[in-house]
């Protein structure tokens, strides 16, 4: 069931499709023969979200409680950017329902797997699940998956996890074909005395398209052919922001209305599977305050690149006179090889102070005028609570590539193994019943499973070694590691920086470079530290952290997500 919101916020109306039942001409011919949305909707079966998943109303002053959700995971024809294809949904819409809580609350949400031949999980990422590690909704780590025709209720507390990030399916690459929606924790606590404030708060979902379903996307990837093959995977077809986009001329644009003279907080995820996005509203600076759930020292910038999985909370003041009060916001897919039949240039309209419904006129990004600002760079991000790490305990360095098969597919390696996703059962039921497996250190199990243990609590820092071409965002599950140092050239014994680094749960590994990251081994359970590119974790690109095994060994596992491993 959806949390009932009270009445919308004055402020704003959020709308698509301002243009039903015209064609518009676009300024200079690029959009010209944009589709009417009415006309869409009548081959679309996938819906908007609606108001209510894209305005926040704050829930801040509540007595805590337990929320209760119902998501049904189906498949139904959608159209996102205007090309209708087969997608993957819950509740019959994309994005899926927006979770908004309170830290101090608990979620209970029961999944219900529509599908008719695969399984289905959901992943709550960046959550922490301390105490909870079976409801982290990883397939093959955590849980088995949710049968089809079966149902699973996840039930967790927020933790000490709060701001801005997203959930998604966690079965192979099942999220790509459109199982994703935002997830907010509101904190407890104030932010620091001088923190800007904001007047409305919203979500903006961005994210990549494919039109292809992924399964065999990736089939095409691992073997090299196929249909598909040879494919650019870091290519998708298109992409969209909340839901609608444009392909090839066709499709809509997502609009906010908004109020002259005030200040808005705009919850950027990149819901996406490849490319990277940049992020920029013409003619504003937009002042970076969070990242991944660490509020960071307000940062003023024209633009803002988002990995896949990354989250950033820019504020945006519409205080601007030119453009006659109508915007473009571009999420530019950044990374994308540039194929032919493929849209990169993907926009939404921001207007205020004006009844004018035409379209921004602005074709070329004219960026901040006089502004003297940049794009974000995030080296620059300082958490805006000073939080020091303690010394490191122990140290592991972990290689990894990617490389081609005989056959021209794709396999990829973290520490000389390739992962593959265990059936049947999970790497928690065999920390749970079988001491031997895992043991404390490094280690290969099933074959498949790289594994980095600790059966102490223990300040571990992970030095990742990207021996390829390529930036990789990698996610850690179940932590927000401190990120100590990164670089684009060989590791030379750089000394990490101790003085309050970033905290956040996805982070680039850069190309031909390294990156270190610190945790603590204090949260029990096998946790995922992957790249989030989809077709990357396909390929193999997926280690765990194991923590207190010994723990995890006198716990009991909810019987039912036991259950769903024979089913
Ligand atoms: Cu966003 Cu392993 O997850």
């Amino acid at each position: 069931m959806r949390i009932a919101l009270a009445a919308l916020p004055a402020l704003l109306t959020v709308m698509v499709g301002l243009h039903g039942g015209e064609v518009h001409a676009g300024p200079h011919g690029q959009y010209a023969g944009v589709s009417a949305r009415s006309e869409l909707h009548a081959r679309d079966t996938v819906s908007l979200p609606s108001s209510s998943d894209i305005i926040l109303n704050g829930l801040q002053g509540q007595a805590p409680q337990t929320r209760n959700y119902d998501f049904v995971v189906s498949e139904m024809t959608g159209a996102p950017d205007g090309f209708s294809k087969s997608m993957l949904v819950v509740n019959g819409q994309f994005p899926g329902p927006t979770i908004e809580a309170n830290q101090g609350d608990r979620l209970v949400i029961k999944v219900t797997n529509q599908l008719t031949t695969n399984r289905t999980t959901i992943h709550w990422h960046g959550l922490y699940q301390n105490g909870t590690v079976w409801y982290d909704g990883t397939a093959s780590v955590t849980e088995c998956g949710i049968p089809p025709g079966e149902s699973l209720t996840y039930d967790f507390e927020p933790g000490s996890f709060s701001g801005t990030t997203w959930w998604h399916s966690h079965y192979d690459t099942q999220y790509t074909d459109g199982v994703t929606g935002a997830l907010i924790i509101h904190p407890s606590a104030d932010p620091p005395a001088d923190f800007p404030t904001y007047d409305e708060d919203f979500v903006v979902q961005l994210t990549d398209i494919y039109h292809t379903l992924s399964p065999a996307i990736v089939q095409n990837y691992l073997s090299g052919t196929g249909p598909t093959a040879p494919i650019i995977l870091e290519t998708p077809d298109s992409g969209s922001i909340n839901g609608v986009g444009q392909y090839g001329g066709e499709g809509d644009y997502f609009n906010f209305t908004l109020e002259a003279n005030k200040t808005y907080r705009l919850r950027l995820i990149h819901t996406g599977s490849a490319a990277q996005i940049r992020f920029s509203v013409d003619y504003h600076a937009l002042t970076v305050i969070e990242a991944d759930g660490t509020l960071v020292e307000p940062y003023s910038v024209t633009g803002v690149n988002l990995n896949v999985a990354q989250r950033y909370s820019v504020l945006l003041t519409t205080n601007q006179t030119e453009g006659n009060g109508t915007y473009w916001m571009r999420a530019g897919l950044t990374s994308v090889v540039a194929v032919e039949g493929t849209t990169s240039d993907i926009r939404g309209v921001i207007r205020y102070g004006t009844n004018d419904t035409s379209l921004p006129t602005a074709d070329t990004d004219p960026g901040v005028p006089d502004s003297g600002l940049a794009d974000m760079d995030v080296s620059l991000l300082t958490p805006a609570i000073v939080d020091t790490p303690p010394d490191r305990s122990r140290f592991y360095q972990v290689g990894f590539n990617i490389s081609t098969t005989s056959t021209g597919g794709t396999i990829a390696y973290v520490n000389g193994t390739s992962w593959a996703p265990l059936v049947g059962t999970n790497s928690l039921l065999q920390i749970n019943q079988n001491s031997s497996y895992a043991g404390e250190g490094e280690s290969v199990d099933s074959g498949d499973q790289f594994i980095i243990t600790e059966d102490t609590i223990e300040t571990v820092d992970i030095l990742l070694i990207n021996q390829g071409a390529g930036d990789h965002p990698f996610h850690l599950h179940g932590h927000s590691p401190w990120i100590l140092g990164f670089d684009s050239t060989t590791y030379q014994g750089q000394t990490p920086n101790p003085t309050n680094p970033l905290r956040r749960d996805t982070f680039v590994v850069p190309s031909g470079g390294w990156l270190m990251l610190r945790y603590i081994s204090d949260n029990p359970g096998p946790w995922t530290m992957h790249c989030h590119i989809a077709w990357h974790m396909a390929a193999g690109l997926l280690m765990q952290v194991n923590s207190l095994p010994s723990v995890v060994a006198g716990w009991t596992i909810p019987q039912d997500v036991v259950d769903q491993c024979s089913a």
